[in-house]
């Protein structure tokens, strides 16, 4: 599976389609002092990246939305590869990339010991059931992945149930 996310399957169009959906259940977020700021950019339309944002706010992230004209522009610029891509990319003050429907505890994980070489984190695609892709109980297995500078990764973690989030 290596298809770019600018020629979406069916399959992650109906993905998409969740992902609006699930906007409509995100809460408006707690913040406090200590808050990491996230520069998130989406597209002015994608409901399941407020939901993701709600999320990450949940715990303890603080977010400033962007709207790019151009998101995969900006996704090219920062390096993050078609085969990480996903619908929203977040962007910390350092210049680490959290790409996608990460749970908020592996960037919370990630920031403490950032491992060397490291860009960031992605989790491809959208996968049901991920942080702001909720839709009831349904859930897909996924992998949140380490992207490298040369443009290797590898699994930085599993996510076999909701558990894990
Ligand atoms: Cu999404
Ligand atoms: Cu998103």
């Amino acid at each position: 599976m290596n298809t770019s996310y600018r020629q979406p399957s069916t399959a992650a169009l109906l993905a998409f389609l969740f992902c609006v959906m699930a906007a409509y259940s995100a809460r408006s977020a707690a913040q406090s002092l200590d808050d990491i700021t996230l520069n998130v950019y989406k597209e002015e339309t994608c409901g399941c990246c407020v939901g993701w944002i709600a999320h990450a706010d949940d715990h303890g992230f603080e977010s400033t939305i962007f709207h790019p004209k151009d998101l995969y522009a900006v996704k090219e610029e920062l390096g993050i590869l078609p085969k990480w891509q996903s619908c929203h990319t977040a962007v910390t003050k350092e210049g680490y990339l959290f790409e996608g429907h990460i749970p908020a505890k592996y960037i919370s994980q990630f920031l403490a010991a950032p491992p060397q070489g490291a860009l960031g984190l992605a989790v491809p695609g959208m996968p049901m059931g991920s942080p702001g892709m909720e839709i009831g109980d349904r859930f897909n297995a996924y992998d949140v992945i380490l992207m490298k500078k040369g443009g290797s990764s590898e699994v930085y973690a599993s996510i076999k149930s909701k558990a894990d989030q």
